[in-house]
């Protein structure tokens, strides 16, 4: 075994120690409950998909983009595509609940895997922040319906309340007082009475921390109750989205979808991140790979049906929501309840406030179950402490890693700004996705698993260079502006990505390459790197972290190391 830290953990001794049930104390024997089918897996992706994205995050994608913004659904949704084959292809050779942390060991080695674990806590336990701010948001919307009035400060964060209060003097000043909106008006309440004085106020979002704490107890007490209450969750949510495809589709005014691009596809690609967000979660089932009866056949397939489910449901609410009202309407918080309200029809926007905290509520209790896993998973490895890796005996579930994920996602939810959070995970998760299709090229080709799901073949070779040029010759005035401009250093990750395109254009001419994982990592990249510049800054300043705690003790701790001594 090598000392490197580049050192791999082989398929086969994966598979091996999840089926000797790991002989350490922590765990020796007690094994997770294998309780799901296809049906509860694709139900469990939705679940995780279907939440603040749109019920909250495409108002804003929406106002940027315009009616096209439906493109970036379609445009998303195919690069969503494409990871989700090459993590069906993971899967079902390693079914084990690391996900994408297992898959990184296996093909990269132990750095690698290290960082993707890393890069996972901010997909899961940050994405779970932003979910949980979302939540509070419709929740308090919902409570005001029943008159019930929480105070302003208790409901929001710190830099909300503190940027109202400021804009809303600026406004003041400048005797724009007409453009002060409702939700500025309510943060800058929240700053005028929290309690303290000057620049310290306690404001803090208790809503998010509760829900934080009551969806941990659920993932706690066990698999079996997590599978009911989603696949409840879910139908509702389902139901809900169509009924707004369906009525809204009758309150459609074509002439609000002209100009179908109004800021260009510049405009169409500000939204990303939100877009993205709406996406992201259909990969994490594959955490839950320990707890399937037949892994192999139905996380790929669950997966699958979850994202084409949902891309489906995400155009036509697109289309629906800009086409009932203007898109410069749209930079709401709660855009599907806002549209209904608009148009007058208040019960049917009520109805779908009270959906929509069920909804971001099922989101919420498939990270919280997915995090943990992670953490088990390279607790198992040594990369984590023992207790990581510790399984309930009564509940069967990683209890301590479970507790502390409720910590993990609570307190921050308090605090932080739902912005600033999307972004963060947005970026986080498309490096997540580079790095699980650029592990697939890495497999060795030959696997003789029966009923296992197999990626299709598609030979790279000429068509990647042949992509390259035309994408050269396409895009050649934007390329030439890559070089100008004042501010070069924010054309950094687009001048990545044409270096990474020419290098993929490359090794399939010489190694002949599959094509979906090439295509995968590319639309990946692709998408980050249209992420602002301020993410990329804090998602380097995230990673530089993870590597310092590999430094000082995972590498010393992992069980590979510990083998060769
Ligand atoms: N896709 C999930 C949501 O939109 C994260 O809430």
């Amino acid at each position: 075994m090598s000392k490197s830290i580049f050192r791999k953990k082989s398929i086969s001794k994966i598979l091996a120690d999840v089926a000797s049930g790991f002989s350490d104390s922590e765990h020796s024997g007690v094994h997770l409950q294998k309780e799901l089918k296809v049906k509860d897996l694709t139900l469990m992706g939705i679940a995780a998909v279907v939440g603040a994205g749109i019920f909250s995050t495409i108002g804003e994608a929406s106002f940027y983009g315009g009616p096209g913004v439906s493109i970036l659904f379609v445009l998303t949704a195919i690069t969503c595509g494409f990871s989700a084959l090459c993590y069906a292809e993971f899967a079902s050779r390693i079914p084990v609940a690391g996900s994408a942390y297992t898959y990184a060991y296996a093909s990269f080695g132990e750095l690698i895997a290290w960082i993707i674990g890393w890069d996972l806590l901010m997909e899961y336990a940050i994405g779970n922040i932003a979910v949980a701010i979302s939540w509070s948001g419709y929740f308090v919307n919902l409570l005001e319906g029943f008159n019930i009035h929480m105070p302003a400060y208790l409901t929001m964060d710190y830099l909300t309340a503190f940027k109202a209060h400021e804009k809303i003097q600026e406004l003041t000043a400048a005797g724009q007082l007409s453009t002060i909106t409702d939700d500025l008006k309510n943060a800058a309440e929240a700053w005028a009475t929290a309690p303290g004085s000057g620049d310290f106020r306690i404001i803090a979002n208790i809503p998010a921390l509760l829900i934080v704490v009551i969806i941990t107890y659920l993932v706690y007490i066990g698999i079996r109750e997590t599978k009911k209450a989603t696949n409840a969750m879910v139908m509702l949510k389902i139901a809900v989205v169509i009924a707004v495809i369906i009525i809204g589709f009758f309150y459609v005014t074509p002439a609000n979808w002209h100009p179908f691009l109004p800021n260009g596809f510049g405009g169409v690609m500000k939204g990303v991140s939100g877009v993205f967000f709406a996406y992201i979660g259909f990969d994490a089932i594959s955490t839950t790979a320990e707890e399937c009866e037949n892994p192999r056949r139905d996380l790929p397939r669950g997966m699958i049906y979850s994202l084409v489910i949902c891309t489906v449901l995400y155009v036509l609410v697109a289309l629906v929501l800009t086409g009932m009202v203007s898109y410069k309407d749209l930079q709401v918080a709660d855009p599907l309840a806002f549209v209904f309200g608009k148009i007058g029809l208040n019960k049917i926007s009520y109805v779908i406030s009270v959906s929509a905290v069920i909804a971001t509520a099922s989101v919420l209790l498939i990270f919280q179950l997915g995090q943990p896993r992670i953490w088990m998973s390279m607790s198992r490895d040594g990369l984590l402490p023992k207790a990581f890796s510790r399984i309930h005996p009564k509940y069967r579930t990683p209890s301590f890693s479970t507790i502390v994920t409720g910590f993990v996602v609570a307190i921050p939810a308090l605090f932080m700004n739902l912005t600033e959070v999307t972004d963060l995970t947005s970026i986080g998760t498309l490096f997540a996705f580079v790095l699980v299709c650029g592990g697939v090229l890495l497999l060795p080709k030959e696997d003789a698993t029966r009923g296992r799901f197999k990626m299709p073949y598609i030979n790279a070779r000429f068509i990647m260079p042949a992509l390259f040029v035309v994408g050269i010759v396409v895009f050649r005035s934007q390329l030439s502006g890559l070089f100008s401009g004042d501010d070069l250093h924010q054309n950094f990750p687009y001048f990545l990505f044409v270096i990474l395109a020419a290098g993929l254009a490359v090794a399939s001419f010489i190694k002949n390459l599959s094509l979906i994982p090439v295509l995968g990592l590319l639309s990946c990249f692709y998408l980050m790197s249209s992420l602002n510049y301020q993410s990329w800054i804090r998602f380097l300043i995230w990673l530089v972290i993870g590597l310092v705690i590999y430094a000082t003790y995972s590498y010393k701790n992992s069980a590979l190391a510990k083998e060769v001594n």
